[in-house]
């Protein structure tokens, strides 16, 4: 009979252990249900891609099973071979990092969901945060961050007659995001004085360049990009020179005006530059307003 009580109190024992763990795994589900992307604990390209290629030989094999995932309520889209694309994150600069991407079926360029983390996340939530301590203009630093920077330079800006707005950025590149009510609502990137133009070879900017800007269209005319263009000034405090990418687009041109309008110490020291940066490639952006050399149009607002 004691034998019998104590096996009783092991099986007791042993099943409080196993509800106590699957109360924890219940905790870490829901808790990692709650993260965005953006907040989870960061991944390497490689299990990225690795995790990538499985899930997409996995759909390749797999019959039709009418998977849906729903973009509203009246409208849905099939996970299907057909509607999957592998989308390349970075320039080719290094080793490839990809994402399975979900496109409606008559429009291939666009991108209505990613798979990431085992399922899909709708392109909105993967620009979106729960960190309340991730605010203002921040140092680009894991590759989730990268993959909002990517999103927002070829995804959710993207026009259909133009295609997106730059080209892919390097894998490296010095990025800052602005994150405004838990959401990215835009980035800057840069060219550090000394660093490769292509990436490869010779030569190397000769001044630090702000290179690409962009500030999601429901954001624009807010103070945004007039925000980016002091902080990429201020970081750079001890240059003599600052460039800016050419060719400025019309309204990055009005950015720079309304700037130098109200930083008069920096009509000397902006330049719209070639890479690598040499007098010969370079233009005072203030003189060039003077002169009326900017089309400052108000069409991409
Ligand atoms: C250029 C861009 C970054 C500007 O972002 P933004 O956050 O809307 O700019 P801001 O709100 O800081 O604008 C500051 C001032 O610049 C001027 N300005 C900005 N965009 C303008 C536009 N489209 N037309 C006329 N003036 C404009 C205005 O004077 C504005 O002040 P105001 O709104 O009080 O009148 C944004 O339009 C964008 O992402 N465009 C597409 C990408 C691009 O062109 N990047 C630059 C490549 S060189």
């Amino acid at each position: 009979m004691t034998g019998f009580r104590s096996q009783l109190g092991v099986l007791a024992e042993r099943s409080k252990v196993t509800e106590q763990r699957r109360n924890l795994q219940i905790q870490l589900c829901s808790l990692r249900d709650a993260m965005f992307p953006v907040d989870s604990p960061d991944v390497k390209d490689t299990d990225l891609t690795s995790a990538s290629e499985q899930y997409l030989s996995s759909l390749q094999s797999r019959p039709s099973d009418n998977d849906w995932f729903e973009l509203s309520q009246t409208s849905k889209v099939e996970i299907t071979w057909n509607n999957v694309r592998r989308l390349r994150l970075f320039e080719e600069d290094g080793p490839d990092a990809a994402l399975p991407a979900l496109h409606p079926p008559d429009d291939p360029t666009q991108v209505v969901a990613l798979y990431l983390r085992e399922r899909w996340w709708p392109v909105e939530d993967i620009l979106r945060t729960s960190s309340k301590s991730r605010c203002g203009l921040l140092l680009v630093q894991s590759l989730m961050e990268r993959l909002v920077v990517f999103l927002l330079s070829q995804v959710v800006e993207r026009s259909s007659q133009q295609g997106a707005l730059f080209s892919l950025h390097p894998r490296t590149e010095s990025c800052k995001l602005l994150w405004t009510d838990s959401q990215a609502v835009g980035f800057y990137s840069v060219k550090h004085k000394g660093s490769l133009c292509d990436g490869r070879s010779a030569p190397c900017y000769l001044l630090p360049v702000l290179d690409t800007v962009l500030v999601r269209r429901s954001w624009r005319r807010r103070g945004s990009a007039l925000q980016m263009l002091q902080d990429f000034c201020s970081s750079f405090a001890t240059e003599e020179l600052l460039g800016l990418s050419a060719p400025l687009s019309p309204s990055m041109a009005a950015v720079c005006r309304k700037f130098l309008q109200q930083h008069e110490d920096q009509r000397e020291r902006l330049y719209e530059v070639e890479a690598p940066g040499g007098w010969a490639r370079r233009r005072n952006i203030w003189l060039n307003i003077q002169l009326g050399r900017y089309a400052l149009r108000t069409e991409d607002v």
